[in-house]
């Protein structure tokens, strides 16, 4: 596990952009969870960070397609999938496994 933010960083029902190498991680805070995705839309690379979150859903700005937050899928398809990263809290901080 890889230390990559302090949770306090990211905003409440919010999000943080963070780079691990070479790769983009989407840090999303719902109500206290934090998710870790990699940050490129599945449509065409968009910035999911910059996306608009609601209550469970993230639509990307671009082209307004919506990712079911659960399940880390195109809502109007399921399989569509984004890459998801396991995180874990300690201390405040947040790890994901990279
Ligand atoms: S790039 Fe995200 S919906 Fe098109």
């Amino acid at each position: 596990m890889k230390k990559i933010a302090e949770i306090n960083d990211i905003p409440k029902n919010g999000s943080k952009l963070v780079m691990v190498d070479d790769t983009p991680i989407a840090l999303f805070n719902f109500n206290g969870k934090i998710h870790a995705w990699d940050n490129r839309c599945p449509h065409r690379g968009a910035s999911l960070a910059d996306g608009i979150i609601s209550e469970n859903i993230i639509q990307c700005k671009l082209h307004l397609w919506e990712f079911d937050v659960k399940k880390a899928c195109a809502v109007a398809n399921y399989n569509l999938k984004v890459e998801t990263f396991t995180v874990e809290i300690k201390d405040g901080s947040v790890f994901i496994d990279v």
